[in-house]
């Protein structure tokens, strides 16, 4: 069982699947139902939420056996789904933690939890932890790939879109930002800081869904082509030197090249795999396109990028406020979108 996961049995299938996106928001989720065979399959749980009639003696003798699979401390919550002396002392037998009304919303439920399994959190802190660590195996699944492989998993990718967007959309990006400026492997912690930028952007911008989606997977991968950069350059622990420069350049078109190759990925993500250092002004690389030629997602990921590697903390350097990042992308007048780069600033002073 995943750390930390949070098991919930239910009687009602259809009011679990809310409670469990719910719950799984903040910590991986499992259903069990009165039809399964429960006994022991809590071992290692860190929460358990009833949702089921205490006055049924089969589902009491089932949750009984969770209970003590679980083991001692477990906390429990239950759905009360009456409130006769009863239910009440079948719950207060189980150890029932705390005791909700049936009819509690979701969300209430899982801040219920919070409060148990990772007290002094809040869940906007919590939602966007979770987020990360998905998003977070996402991105180190598709690095690891490409780097031993040389190829990715274009459907893999998917998983880690919604976490994402959830977590800046309920978590706030000053959230996200400060919990992923805190991983220590630079590539993986600027594809995630960029991924919930453009997440942010998007929603800001008002993007169909369709639309949110494909801008976070572009930006999820933007790097990929950092997979075939030695390592003494990618993780060298100071500014690089300009023949270091140079070769790290390569890494748009090698990421191009890797996506091509793996199949599956839409013009607008290879354009913004292969163009996200391209600039207005044509002194961007590889292709020195200019104007015109970039399209708005490409446009959209180089101010993303550009304002990423700004505000990351570096071993060799402290992190850019975010005024002065802002400040810096202003200056940059000719080279990017200057309507973009206001609606950007609008975005990460919004936050
Ligand atoms: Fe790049
Ligand atoms: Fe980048």
């Amino acid at each position: 069982m995943e750390p930390g996961t949070l098991i919930l049995y239910t009687d009602r299938p259809d009011h679990g699947v809310r409670l469990r996106g719910a719950l799984d928001r903040i910590a991986p989720c499992r259903v069990l139902t009165i039809h399964d065979r429960a006994g022991g399959d809590a071992a290692g749980c860190a929460g358990l939420v009833a949702d089921v009639d205490l006055l049924r003696p089969a589902a009491v003798q089932a949750l009984r056996g969770l209970v003590a699979s679980a083991g001692p401390g477990t906390p429990l919550i239950c759905l009360m789904h009456g409130m006769g002396a009863r239910s009440t002392a079948a719950a207060r037998a189980l150890g029932a933690s705390l005791c909700l009304p049936v009819d509690t919303a979701p969300h209430v439920v899982t801040e219920a939890m919070l409060a148990h399994v990772q007290p002094g959190r809040s869940l906007a802190e919590a939602v966007v932890a979770r987020g990360a660590y998905r998003a977070g195996a996402v991105i180190t699944g598709l690095l690891d790939a490409a780097r031993s492989t040389g190829t990715v998993d274009a459907a893999a990718i998917e998983g880690g879109l919604d976490p994402i967007l959830t977590a800046v959309g309920a978590g706030g990006l000053t959230n996200w930002l400060a919990t992923v400026r805190s991983y220590d492997d630079a590539t993986y912690q600027h594809c995630l800081l960029v991924a919930g930028l453009a997440a942010t952007f998007a929603i800001d911008l008002g993007f169909s869904e369709r639309d949110r989606h494909q801008l976070v997977r572009a930006a999820l991968v933007h790097d990929v082509g950092k997979a075939r950069i030695p390592l003494a350059i990618l993780n060298k622990p100071g500014p690089l030197d300009p023949a270091e420069r140079t070769v790290m350049r390569d890494h748009a078109a090698f990421g191009h090249e890797i996506l091509v190759a793996a199949g599956g990925f839409d013009p607008t993500v290879l354009a913004v795999v292969r163009h996200h250092h391209e600039l207005l002004d044509g002194s961007g690389y590889p292709d020195g396109l200019s104007g015109g030629a970039i399209p708005d997602p490409v446009r959209l990921t180089t101010i993303c990028d550009i304002y990423a590697a700004l505000v990351e903390r570096r071993p060799y350097r402290a992190p850019m406020p975010s005024a002065e990042a802002i400040g810096v992308l202003k200056g940059m007048t000719g080279k990017l979108d200057m309507a973009l780069v206001h609606a950007f600033a609008r975005t990460v002073s919004g936050s």
